[in-house]
């Protein structure tokens, strides 16, 4: 195991569905806590597939945390190379069904632009499990009391097992933290998973907007809010 940086944020899931899990919760907690007390933080983010029990020693450790240079461009040759198999279901539902050109979304992930989007202040919270990078939340200042949520993805292959509640959950926790007190997403009006997903978090529908798109073309959002 890794050591961990100071920064590095562990988290709980709520997935100790059986004793199994409730044991290697434990085993884990012990291990951090023994080789790494100064920097241990007690929480401890476990999941697992979410279509079946988990077998023993089948929970991972999720860490969550603000990237540094070096993690924004580990982010972006990520996305760039997820980005570049346009059959892939990230690439269908999330660039190909908007009509997005392909330059255009090289160009949103490029080093340069991720990069530049840091040193204006914008914050990156990467979930990775080791080294690998499973989704990310871009968090973008908006006044003194108020921040937008610009974007939020997990990767396909480790949607639904909780990974984006506590990617946001911690977003909100560190925003807060900081003295922010309201937390802005926009979201396209056909987008009922990423809808569901912020009112499950109890985010507000506050506004109906109707946007030029960057690359063309129209686009209906839906603004939520979220008080913190
Ligand atoms: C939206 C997204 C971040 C959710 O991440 P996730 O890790 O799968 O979310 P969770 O497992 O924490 O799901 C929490 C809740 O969100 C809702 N939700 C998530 N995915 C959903 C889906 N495909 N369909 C319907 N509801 C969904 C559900 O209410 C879910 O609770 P449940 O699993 O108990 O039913 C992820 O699906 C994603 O990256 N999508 C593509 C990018 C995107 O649309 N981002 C948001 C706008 S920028």
């Amino acid at each position: 195991m890794r050591p961990l940086r100071p920064d590095t944020k562990l988290l709980t899931l709520s997935a100790s569905r059986n004793d199994a899990t409730n044991h290697e919760l434990k085993r884990l907690t012990w291990f951090r806590s023994f080789f790494y007390p100064q920097r241990f933080s007690e929480e401890i983010f476990l999941t697992y597939p979410s279509n079946g029990q988990p077998e023993p020693g089948e929970v991972a450790v999720i860490s969550i945390e603000v990237a540094r240079e070096e993690e924004v461009r580990k982010l972006s040759s990520k996305l760039l190379a997820i980005m570049a198999d346009t059959n892939s279901q990230v690439y269908r539902e999330n660039v190909a069904k908007f009509g997005i050109p392909e330059e255009y979304v090289r160009e949103a992930f490029s080093e340069e632009s991720l990069l530049s989007a840091r040193t204006a202040g914008n914050i990156f919270y990467i979930a990775s499990e080791d080294d690998d990078i499973l989704g990310f939340g871009q968090v973008v200042p908006r006044s003194k009391e108020s921040v937008e949520l610009d974007r939020i993805i997990i990767f396909p292959e480790s949607t639904r097992r909780g990974i984006g509640t506590k990617l946001l959950h911690e977003i909100e926790r560190d925003q807060k933290n900081m003295g922010i007190t309201k937390i802005i997403v926009r979201t396209g009006k056909e987008e009922l998973h990423a809808r569901s997903f912020y009112e499950k978090n109890f985010f507000k529908e506050t506004n109906e907007i109707e946007i030029d798109a960057p690359w063309g073309g129209e686009l209906t959002l839906v603004q939520y809010e979220l008080e913190l």
